[in-house]
């Protein structure tokens, strides 16, 4: 176990299935900004705040219930967008719990006016708060206030 010190300056950021189609994919609804351009962002705000980002991508659940169960001790924070996952996956709303770190779940857009498949998110109930709407700002306000949390 990492002593608490290394793990206070780290965040893991978790990029759900199909997000790294981000940029070309249905553009009406989440744009043409890029997960590299999103990436870039997240990157710049972290440096800024000298904390450490590990950012993952995954189309596959097994692997993003790896993901977080792996970042206990390790982490100080998660920042996730599980995508379709966020609808379905009762294994990473699980997950998010057994680990314990504080996570924000970020929607790019906002999923209570859209489908009613995908107004109910399995993942809200046990993340610390859920920011969905802003588009890609959606991510750079979840991580800005995840390094106030961590901060604090
Ligand atoms: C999404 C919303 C989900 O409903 C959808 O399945 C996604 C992206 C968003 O960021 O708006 O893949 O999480």
């Amino acid at each position: 176990m990492k002593p608490k010190a290394n793990r206070q300056k780290k965040i893991l950021v978790i990029h759900g299935p199909n997000l790294n189609l981000l940029g070309s994919r249905e553009p009406d609804i989440y744009g043409r900004v890029t997960l590299q351009d999103i990436n870039r962002q997240l990157k710049k705000i972290a440096a800024r705040a000298k904390i450490t980002l590990t950012i993952k991508q995954s189309n596959h659940e097994g692997e993003i219930v790896d993901l977080i169960g792996d970042a206990r001790n390790r982490y100080a924070a998660i920042l996730i967008n599980p995508a379709a996952y966020t609808h379905t996956s009762v294994a990473i709303r699980d997950a998010i719990a057994a680990c314990g770190l504080m996570t924000i779940e970020v929607h790019i857009s906002n999923i209570y006016t859209r489908e009613d498949f995908r107004q109910t998110s399995l993942i809200s109930p046990v993340a610390k708060a859920t920011i969905a709407g802003f588009g890609p700002q959606s991510y750079t306000l979840g991580l800005e206030a995840l390094i106030d949390l961590i901060n604090a």
